[in-house]
């Protein structure tokens, strides 16, 4: 009975402690906020104005799991990462039943013809191998039409970096380094490397920050290294260089990039040594001629006609000096970290800007000599056929890869505080990314990916994808009936020749 009654009064006891101090925090929040706080609500409404904060926090947290609709999220919707997801895991059917929960009638949604007489089995075919910079003393033989984008070594971390190149192997598709340099996580496993030249030259540079020769050289050496890849700018932070928070620069980053710990590290806003379309051309023969690889160049564009300059600067010096591929970025493109102005707003989106750019290459006679690899947010089977049918040779993705990984959309990719252990290098954080399962999921995906673009192909009538032309896909208008890709944007016949 003691014991009982002892125990009560010290539940009492806390009790009331515990409503001293709640009164106390209560009233001293209530005359910080009323006095002292910068925030407007707060003042008006001490203590309640401080629940705001922690709903808007929360509510960006939950909204996704309970909330939001199933395509009404960005950047991606859960219906584009559920693809992804179920894409990337082998034991799960992409099959679905009843009928399509999708809504065509949205402006810009891709309807493809389909064919009366589609392909038997033994008729289909795959894509085949395409060449990339025949002039070059080593040309590239790509085997897939999906890849995997520029995404630098820190801006995501170690275990992402090598589930990537194993994934990569296995799957027989390129990986692009990003501007980070190349590390040995890149190497270990085998496969394919585009290495990126970023503003900042970074694993290429010397003392004062120009391109090295030699060390160019001993890049590529590494026979992995097939191509190289000069960024001039990218779809989410266009006229801006790169940028690394000193939170995610590691002694081995700092290495590999050749750059100071513990600040953050900004590429300058262009290559500066470029000033025109004739000195990138210089550049471009430049790391050919050093390399002996392939070497094209990464952009997004703000009009279609800024980039006329640029072929006829090479009509006019000769198809020696072209680049053997450009990437366009498009405008809604991802990226670690960039001022959210230019993320949101400047750049010309890819369903614009892929087209228009594939037009000015067949107008100049170039098809056959520059390859165009095309990104931002082509990460389903549909954009993937979409950016074929629209003139791409070569398709990919850099964020569809990070679902494959287990990104949850989390938009922490700036905060070294990614929940997936994707883009940061805390060891805790990092444990949840198992990296050979990460391999397995990333060839899955991108296999998967491939298989369907085939199986759009063949049926619109065709037996690789390839083949498939802008008359084999309906654009979706404003007024919710479909046009013919080929009637929005017709191919124009190659009115200016190289010859
Ligand atoms: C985490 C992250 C890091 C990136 N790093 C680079 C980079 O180093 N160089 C580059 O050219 N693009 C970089 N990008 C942009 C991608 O390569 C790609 O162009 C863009 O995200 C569009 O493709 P997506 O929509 O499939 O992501 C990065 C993107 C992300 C999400």
């Amino acid at each position: 009975m003691e014991l009982i009654e002892r125990v009560l009064f010290i539940l009492q006891l806390l009790l009331a402690v515990t409503a001293i101090t709640v009164v106390a925090l209560g009233v001293t929040f209530f005359f910080i906020d009323r006095y002292k706080s910068p925030d407007a609500v707060r003042r008006n409404y001490p203590v309640l104005g401080r629940f705001r904060t922690l709903f808007t926090k929360l509510g960006e947290f939950f909204r996704q799991y309970f909330f939001a609709m199933d395509r009404e999220e960005y950047p991606f919707n859960r219906a584009q990462r559920d693809w992804v997801y179920h894409a990337s895991d082998d034991r799960i059917s992409n099959m679905i039943a009843f009928g399509s929960t999708r809504n065509i009638e949205v402006p810009g949604t891709p309807i493809f013809v389909n064919s009366a007489f589609p392909p038997l089995d033994e008729e289909a075919s795959a894509a085949a191998p395409l060449v990339i910079g025949p002039g070059a003393a080593q040309p590239y033989i790509a085997r897939s039409i999906f890849n995997i984008s520029g995404m630098s070594y820190g801006a995501i971390s170690k275990p992402a970096v090598r589930a990537l190149a194993g994934g990569a192997k296995k799957a027989g598709i390129w990986m692009n380094t990003g501007e980070g340099g190349l590390s040995p996580y890149h190497l270990e496993a085998g496969c394919d490397i585009v290495y990126q030249i970023g503003t900042a030259k970074y694993g290429v540079r010397d003392a004062k920050g120009n391109l090295d020769d030699d060390k160019l050289r001993r890049i590529a050496g590494h026979e992995q290294v097939r191509m190289f890849e000069i960024k001039l700018s990218q779809g989410a932070k266009p006229g801006k260089g790169g940028i690394l928070p000193g939170d995610k620069i590691t002694p081995e980053i700092a290495e590999i990039r050749g750059i100071p710990m513990g600040m953050d590290s900004f590429s300058p806003n262009r290559h500066a040594e470029v000033h025109n379309w004739d000195e990138m051309l210089d550049l471009i023969v430049r790391v050919r001629e050093v390399t002996g690889k392939p070497t094209g160049v990464k952009m997004c564009i703000g009009t279609a006609d800024g980039i006329r300059p640029f072929f006829d600067a090479v009509l006019r010096r000769g198809l020696d000096c072209a680049p053997d591929f450009i990437t366009i970025d498009g405008g809604e493109g991802g990226t670690g970290a960039a001022p959210a102005p230019l993320m949101d707003l400047v750049g010309m989106p890819i369903r614009e800007a892929l087209p228009r750019l594939a037009d000015i290459r067949a107008e100049y006679g170039l098809k056959n000599r520059i390859r165009l690899i095309a990104g931002a947010k082509l990460i389903t089977p549909a954009d993937v056929a979409w950016a074929l049918c629209a003139g791409a040779d070569f398709v990919v993705s850099a964020r569809g890869f990070m679902f494959a990984l287990g990104c949850i959309q989390a938009l922490k990719c700036n905060k070294n505080t990614c929940p997936t252990g994707i883009t940061t290098h805390k060891k805790d954080l990092q444990r949840g990314l198992v990296v050979a399962n990460k391999i397995e999921r990333v060839a899955t995906y991108a296999r998967v990916i491939t298989h369907e673009v085939e199986i759009i192909a063949h049926s619109c009538g065709v037996s690789d994808p390839r083949k498939l032309t802008r008359g084999h896909v309906r654009i979706v208008q404003p007024n919710g009936r479909s046009k013919r890709m080929d009637v929005l944007f017709p191919e124009p016949d190659a009115q200016i020749s190289a010859a």
